[in-house]
Parts: structure tokens; C-alpha cells; sequence
């Protein structure tokens, strides 16, 4: 395999669309999720129009023990990893002391742990070989304080937060780290979230042009990207002077809609 990307959560949305792009670059890949079919019917697409080859691996990546075996197994076969997208991930809605426990444990099991783990193991590796781009999926939640869809926010605060660090240290490596931290898009993170009917999708951003801003962003080598200006602006400009009590009841008021 040449130019490997494995992309977590590459049957549907952001995930689907970066395997696109990448294909689109005559690159490899490995695509992992847990519905064989969908990335199965991805794999046929991607070889048949152009012609790289792609290797599919389902796996629940919250399961304890799951990403070793992901690595494992990626490199039981010979395959070299030189693009890692930590991308597989899912939010939900509700206020934190009314949810199941379970539910908000197993989000942080695949968005955080998942992800450190495999940047810890494929990062190791692009290091050593002097060579590597990881593009990790945030979102705009990881810069605001999230009630009524507290866990979430907080699992990709920690993206961005640990990104930034992680980009500082890989410097003069060879290796550069990306967070995207997308606002909205359309994908079928809303209907697993609960949001499904919310005024908070609608004009959400299409994943096709968000993957494509974000692969940018990723080959360009910048540590944090905000995939559309107004969310730039408003986090980066307008945010650092309002008082928290405002934010917060924005977004809650947006998370309820
Ligand atoms: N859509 C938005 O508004 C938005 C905004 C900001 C950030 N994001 C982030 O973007 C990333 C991609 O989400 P998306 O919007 O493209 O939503 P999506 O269409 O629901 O895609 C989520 C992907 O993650 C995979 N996945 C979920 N649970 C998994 C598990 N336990 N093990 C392995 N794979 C799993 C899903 O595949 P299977 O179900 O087949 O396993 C799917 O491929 C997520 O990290 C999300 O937090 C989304």
C-alpha cells in the first residue's frame, strides 16, 4: 500500500468524504467503522474509479482494547500509516445528570480515548519514520461551554486542548497534527445525537466541502482549523469578551431548539 490514510468512521459523513478525497489523490486506505456493508460498498466505489487499493476493518473502536487491535492487526500486515484520521465520533443531547451514564461513558471511550490511543501508536511510528499528517475531528464545541450536550463538548475540548500541545511537540518532526472543529454539518451525527428535527442543522455545512477544507487544512499542516468564518469569528473575535453566563445560555438555548 502507498500513501495510506486510515480513517475511523469512513462509512458515512466527514469520514466518507475525506476516504473520497484521498482516493481522489490516487492514495490508499484503510476504513474502519463498525457497518461492514456501508464501508464495503465505499471500498467498491473508491477502486473502481480510482483504482487504489483500500482495505476495510470493522471495529467498534469504544470497546476497551479495540484500538490495539486495530493497530495490531494494520501492522500484522505490512501496511504503513502516513495519514492518521481520528475522525469516528458522536455526541447526545440531554442534560448531563439526566442521562444514562453509560451512554456519556462510551462517548468518551471513542471520542478521547480512541483517539489518544491511536495517535499514540501511529503517531510513534510517523515519528519515527520522520514523516506523517494526523488530522483529528473536533468541532467549534471544543472552545464553548456545552450544557444540555455537556460530554460532548467537553470530549472535543479535550481534542482541541490536547491538538495544540501535541502540534508544539511534533515540531521539526516531520509529523504535523490538525484539529478540525467544524460547527454544524450535515451528516448523520444529528440523528444520533437526538437532534434530529433541531433548528441547530439548519444551513449546516455540507461534509463534502467540509472534508475538502479540512484535507486542506491538514496537507497545509495547521494545528487548529475552524472550517467556516463566521464560527472563526465568533470564537476567536466576539466570544473572548463575552461573559460566560452568556455564552452558556446561548448555547443551551441552541441545543434545545
Ligand atoms: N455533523 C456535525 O454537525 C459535526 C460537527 C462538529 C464535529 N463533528 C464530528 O465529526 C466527526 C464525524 O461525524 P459526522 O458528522 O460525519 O457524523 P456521522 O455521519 O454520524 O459519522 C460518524 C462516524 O463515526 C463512526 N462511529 C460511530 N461510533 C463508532 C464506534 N463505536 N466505533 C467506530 N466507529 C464509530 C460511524 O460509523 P458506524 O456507525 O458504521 O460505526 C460513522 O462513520 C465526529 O467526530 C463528530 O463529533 C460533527
Amino acid at each position: 500500500m502507498k500513501n495510506t490514510a486510515l480513517i475511523t468512521g469512513a462509512s458515512s459523513g466527514i469520514g466518507k468524504e475525506l476516504a473520497k478525497i484521498h482516493a481522489s489523490k490516487g492514495r490508499d486506505l484503510i476504513l474502519v467503522a463498525r457497518r461492514k456493508e456501508l464501508l464495503q460498498a465505499l471500498k467498491e466505489e473508491l477502486v473502481k474509479k480510482y483504482n487504489v487499493e483500500v482495505q476495510v476493518i470493522q471495529k467498534d473502536l469504544s470497546v476497551v482494547g479495540s484500538s490495539q487491535e486495530l493497530y495490531d492487526e494494520v501492522v500484522q500486515n505490512g501496511w504503513e500509516v502516513e495519514y492518521l484520521f481520528n475522525n469516528a465520533g458522536f455526541g447526545g443531547k440531554g442534560a448531563f445528570l439526566d442521562r444514562e451514564l453509560e451512554a456519556d461513558v462510551v462517548m468518551v471511550r471513542l471520542n478521547v480515548m480512541a483517539l489518544l490511543k491511536l495517535t499514540h501508536l501511529f503517531g510513534k511510528d510517523m515519528k519515527a519514520r520522520g514523516k506523517g499528517k494526523i488530522l483529528q475531528t473536533a468541532s467549534t464545541a471544543g472552545f464553548l461551554p456545552g450544557p444540555y450536550q455537556n460530554t460532548y463538548f467537553a470530549t472535543k475540548a479535550f481534542v482541541v486542548s490536547h491538538t495544540k500541545g501535541l502540534a508544539h511537540e511534533l515540531k521539526g518532526t516531520g509529523v504535523t497534527v490538525t484539529a478540525l472543529c467544524p460547527g454544524p454539518v450535515a451528516t448523520e451525527f444529528a440523528q444520533v445525537a437526538g437532534f434530529g428535527g433541531s433548528q441547530m442543522f439548519d444551513g449546516a455545512a455540507s461534509a463534502q466541502k467540509t472534508a475538502q477544507k479540512a484535507y486542506a487544512a491538514m496537507e497545509k499542516g495547521k494545528t487548529i482549523f475552524i472550517s467556516e468564518l463566521k464560527f472563526a469569528l465568533l470564537i476567536r473575535v466576539l466570544m473572548p469578551f463575552m461573559p460566560l453566563s452568556i455564552t452558556s445560555a446561548i448555547i443551551a438555548k441552541m441545543q434545545q431548539s
